[in-house]
């Protein structure tokens, strides 16, 4: 039989008493964590969000209390009267922070009941991540999800004081809204007053906040659900949140310092200074230096391109330039550990791969075959490789050339530097590398569709000083974009925008969209542009991954309470699922399952 609580309220948490409390009487309520059976003596530890604390129920004290006890099962909700008592040292548990008290209880109140849980709450770890989604209820109990989400809401509420205490408004923008686009594909929702139109959920604010700066609110933000259609991946999520930010007459450098500041508040919530200003890298050197835009700088392991020297030229199979990375201390390699390499190089894109290990004795390579001894040395005194050090090097296959064949090889040499990063333990957590890269290329050519693409977005400023290039070399102009790159990972992406219509106009053209078509995807965008747009400018940081690495989480779903499996699906409430088909019908649509 339940019981009811009546107008009982909870005097503290479960986490809450300490030895001061010795002797009070208190009513705690929870979930039974673990129950222990002694006989005439029941323990049970009781949890909520704040801790756990050790109820005792004796026969003796309250034969009550100690028959609902041989009742309860792990996660039953009950209310305990007790009085909290002092445990003698044999007994004391340093492990909790309650465990040098316990709480004799005098009257239990069984409020609800539990089926058994398909994992315990407890589990450190070990419950598959799918059976953790469905039952996701349960798995927020747990005390690693309760504070995760509750650092979520510190960093949320942290971001809205510093922001707002800058000047900064919060605007809601619409969900329901026109695509715009970003890269991925959009969630679109059918009208049903109008058929055969749709909405988008959008993949980012991004035209209403420009639109906020021409209607003259100087600086907004919103902490704003995204969503996108894209593969996943740990750091994606369908629907994600961004904290949004634009404001009008910015210089890229005081952006910047905001930025900064907003970051050095945030990660004060877990106790870390952070040194500023942060680092800025081009994105060209980002690439050369570590094959990645968004580039780990918490560890060395530099590429270097290298021409090959002239004896070397012809004797390989190789196109020039070359890269060359150098590993200190790994001249020891093993046979088995650079074969691990170059299988790691050929998954990454690589198409040519060798070594060299350069030892006090001499350099021992593969390359010798081909070049002979003198040559290998030229090429690794050109790397400047030194004794004790192993040299990589990674190339095209010969007659390859142009962007896409150097960005190939550029993005290899960054997933072997990880893998080799991660295989010498040089990514070490604890530590915050912070890094701006600036200087993007404003456009990328797409291969398939033969055209080129906006490397941020279309809305992107180019440099002023590369204007004249729009026409005639598209590939060398540069974009005022940047991206926020913290240990590797991008936690935030932005620009200074078009405020010109004309400029706005000859990106269009680039991106090979005629005047009409631009129309047709933006007006009310482009309208709005005619009417007194000022400079402005913004950057959207990723809310969910920069609460993981504060966290130290490695994926996403660790700091999102409903999130989506990487098949994009929600296990708990068994999202999509199909619909009636009156419903489909009221939209005007017809489902086919080719
Ligand atoms: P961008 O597309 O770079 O820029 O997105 C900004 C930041 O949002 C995060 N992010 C994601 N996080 C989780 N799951 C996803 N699927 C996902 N996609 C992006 C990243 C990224 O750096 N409108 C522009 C911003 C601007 O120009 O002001 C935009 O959305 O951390």
């Amino acid at each position: 039989m339940l019981d009811l609580l009546g107008n009982r309220e909870r005097t503290h948490h479960c986490g809450e008493l300490r030895e001061e409390h010795e002797g009070r009487t208190v009513f705690l309520a929870g979930w039974v964590a673990r129950r222990r059976d002694l006989g005439s003596l029941i323990f049970l530890d009781l949890r909520d969000h704040t801790g756990v604390t050790q109820i005792v129920c004796n026969r003796e004290r309250s034969a009550g209390a100690h028959a609902k006890a041989e009742d309860v099962r792990p996660e039953f909700v009950i209310g305990v009267e007790g009085v909290v008592v002092r445990r003698s040292a044999e007994t004391a548990n340093a492990q909790l922070p309650t465990g040098n008290i316990e709480v004799f209880a005098d009257a239990l109140l069984l409020l609800n009941e539990s089926k058994t849980p398909p994992f315990p709450i407890d589990d450190a770890g070990k419950t598959q991540e799918e059976t953790r989604l469905r039952y996701r209820f349960l798995d927020l109990r747990r005390a690693r999800m309760q504070s995760n989400l509750r650092l979520r809401h510190r960093a949320s509420s942290a971001v809205r004081e510093y922001l707002s205490g800058c000047g900064f408004t919060e605007i809601e923008t619409p969900f329901l809204t026109r695509s715009t686009p970003e890269g991925a594909r959009d969630y679109l929702v059918p009208s049903r007053i109008h058929h055969g139109h749709f909405y988008a959920l959008p993949q980012s604010p991004q035209l209403f906040k420009q639109i906020l700066m021409i209607g003259g609110l100087d600086r907004y933000f919103q902490i704003v659900r995204c969503f996108r259609d894209e593969d996943l991946r740990a750091d994606r999520q369908p629907e994600f949140t961004q904290i949004d930010i634009e404001m009008a007459f910015p210089q890229q450098s005081t952006l910047f310092k905001i930025i900064e500041g907003l970051m050095e508040q945030l990660f004060s919530l877990i106790g870390v200074k952070l040194e500023r200003p942060f680092p800025q890298l081009a994105y060209d050197e980002a690439m050369e230096r570590y094959g990645s835009d968004k580039p780990h700088t918490g560890f060395g392991l530099e590429w270097k391109r290298l021409a090959l020297p002239e004896d070397a030229r012809g004797k390989m199979n190789v196109a020039e330039p070359i890269k060359v990375l150098r590993v200190p201390g790994w001249a020891q390699a093993s046979r088995s550990q650079i074969d691990k390499l170059q299988k790691a190089a050929v998954e990454a894109g690589a198409e040519w791969f060798a070594t060299a290990k350069v030892m006090d004795e001499g350099i021992q390579s593969a390359l010798a075959k081909p070049l002979g001894e003198a040559t290998v040395r030229q090429l690794v005194g050109a790397a400047g490789g030194e004794a004790g050090e192993l040299l990589v090097f990674l190339g095209a296959k010969p007659g390859s050339h142009g962007p896409a064949t150097s960005r190939r090889l550029d993005e290899a040499s960054g997933q072997l530097r990880l893998e080799i990063a991660r295989t010498l333990g040089l990514l070490k957590s604890g530590e915050w590398h912070f890094l701006w890269v600036v200087s993007f290329p404003m456009f990328e050519y797409d291969e398939k569709e033969k055209r080129f693409a906006a490397m941020h977005h279309p809305f992107t400023s180019p440099r002023e000083e590369d204007l004249h290039l729009l026409k005639s070399d598209p590939a060398s102009v540069r974009a005022r974009a940047y991206d926020l790159v913290l240990n590797g990972a991008e936690i935030g992406g932005g620009s200074i925008r078009s405020h010109r219509r004309d400029i706005q106009q000859m990106v269009f053209e680039t991106l090979g969209m005629t005047e009409e078509q631009a129309r047709e995807r933006f007006g009310f965008f482009l309208e709005a542009l005619d009417y007194g747009t000022p400079p402005h400018g913004g950057i959207a940081l990723g809310h969910d991954r920069i609460v993981a690495l504060m966290a130290g989480e490695s994926n996403i779903r660790e700091v999102i309470a409903f999130p989506k499996t990487a098949s994009a699906v929600d296990l708990m409430c068994d999202a999509p699922a199909p619909v009636d088909a009156q419903q489909i019908k009221e939209l005007g649509l017809k489902v086919t399952n080719d």
